[in-house]
């Protein structure tokens, strides 16, 4: 199972095991990380996912879609490492991927 790091805005690091197959954004939900509010889902149609990936991360995600990309547009202070983590699917490579949690509203 993959492990993932998650920083939280209250500076907390939560490290959660998720299945493979299962999203980063699944993986917050299921395992109460603050701040992945998920409204949507997981249908990339909200952006309330939104996280930072740990630069050295970023070149094993595999790339953007367009709709991610026209989504995250509406995220608040998107930056060069943003992602949905709607979008990110796990597998044994992201073993140990770390993302900082965005301000996602409420
Ligand atoms: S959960 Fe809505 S865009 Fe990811």
């Amino acid at each position: 199972m993959p492990r993932l790091i998650f920083r939280q805005a209250d500076g907390r690091k939560v490290e959660v095991l998720a299945p493979a197959g299962n999203t980063a954004m699944e993986a917050a939900v299921d395992n109460g990380v603050t701040g992945i509010l998920a409204e949507c889902g997981g249908a990339c149609a909200c952006a309330t996912c939104h996280g930072y990936i740990a630069e050295a991360w970023l070149p094993r995600l595999k790339p953007m879609e367009e709709m991610e990309d026209a989504m995250l547009d509406a995220a608040i202070d998107r930056r060069t490492n943003s992602r949905l983590l709607c979008q990110i699917e796990l597998g044994p490579e992201l073993d140990g991927l770390e993302i900082t949690v965005a301000e996602n509203g409420a």
